[in-house]
């Protein structure tokens, strides 16, 4: 018989994710009060980078591999150094060091912090911080979701009428993948915000400050923080580690439970043919 495989430890690694968090918004922040100095790339349309994101992520990533050496590490800015088999390991912290660049580039205050740790498959831990609000958004599996010391709980809307969806889109995807679900949204009395930070619209589901969140491709550097805090907020998430997600992305949909299965409705258009 093969020994079973052993305990990773929890707690030790959710405090780090957490201090790690703070430690490298305040740092981006920093960069932020003095971004006309930062040298700016183009990754893509609509996509930028700057020395800032890069900065940030080689401090997260240092101090990741000084206390947990064996863990793997998938961040943003690096991911094309991740290879195939990064999926099959044991622990995996996925990090963006500055979701919502745009945001941050250009003077306004939609960006944050996100770091996730993936445990044996599965989206354990999740520190989101935002620095102009100086709120972290924090979760643990089995351990609640709080924003900085107040517990987090998903909104109880049971129709898009009920209050605000969180939408996110990048020209990674086409036009006409998107568009019509906006039109169902809006003719069914919903409405829509999209502050240009995936990471930080997530984590205001967690807190019931929108009723859900839906982009038709996001990557697991955006996201999987998040999908730790909305499962322990009490809410209802996608598959999106399903087909390779970790390493190519997936849509994203989370919601409050009774939302959610509407939410997916309107998406596939299900919602609204008879
Ligand atoms: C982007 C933001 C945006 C989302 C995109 C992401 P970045 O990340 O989260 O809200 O719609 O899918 O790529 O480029 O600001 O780190
Ligand atoms: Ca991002
Ligand atoms: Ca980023």
């Amino acid at each position: 018989m093969s020994e079973p495989a052993a305990k990773i430890e929890l707690d030790e690694r959710y405090t780090l994710a957490c201090t790690l968090a703070r430690e490298a918004g305040q740092r981006a922040m920093a960069m932020w009060r003095n971004r006309d100095a930062l040298k700016v790339e183009h990754k893509g349309l609509q996509d930028v980078v700057s020395a800032a994101d890069r900065e940030v992520e080689t401090i997260v990533r240092a101090a990741v591999k000084a206390a947990f050496p064996a863990d793997a590490f998938l961040g943003e800015e690096t991911a094309g150094e991740a290879g195939e088999g990064i999926a099959q390991e044991r622990v995996v912290w996925v990090v963006d060091p500055i979701d919502g660049t745009s945001c941050f580039l250009n003077g306004m205050h939609a960006w944050c912090v996100s770091i996730g740790v993936l445990i044996d498959g599965e989206p354990a831990i999740g520190a989101v911080y935002d620095p102009n609000s100086d709120e972290l958004f924090h979760a643990a599996r089995g351990r609640g979701a709080w924003v900085n010391s107040s517990p987090m709980r998903t909104s109880d809307a049971s129709s898009v009428r009920d209050g605000v969806l969180g939408v996110g889109f990048s020209h990674r995807v086409k036009t006409d993948a998107f568009v019509p679900f906006l039109e169902r949204l809006l003719t069914q009395g919903g409405m829509f915000v999209r502050n240009g930070s995936g990471a930080l619209m997530i984590a205001y589901v967690a807190a019931g400050r929108l009723i859900g969140y839906y982009e038709p491709h996001i990557n697991s550097w955006d996201c999987l923080a998040g999908l730790v805090l909305v499962r322990e907020a009490g809410g209802t998430v996608n598959d999106f580690l399903a087909r390779r997600g970790l390493l190519n992305g997936n849509p994203v949909i989370v919601a409050g439970q009774g939302l959610y299965p509407k939410l997916v409705g309107l998406i596939d258009g299900t919602c609204c043919t008879q």
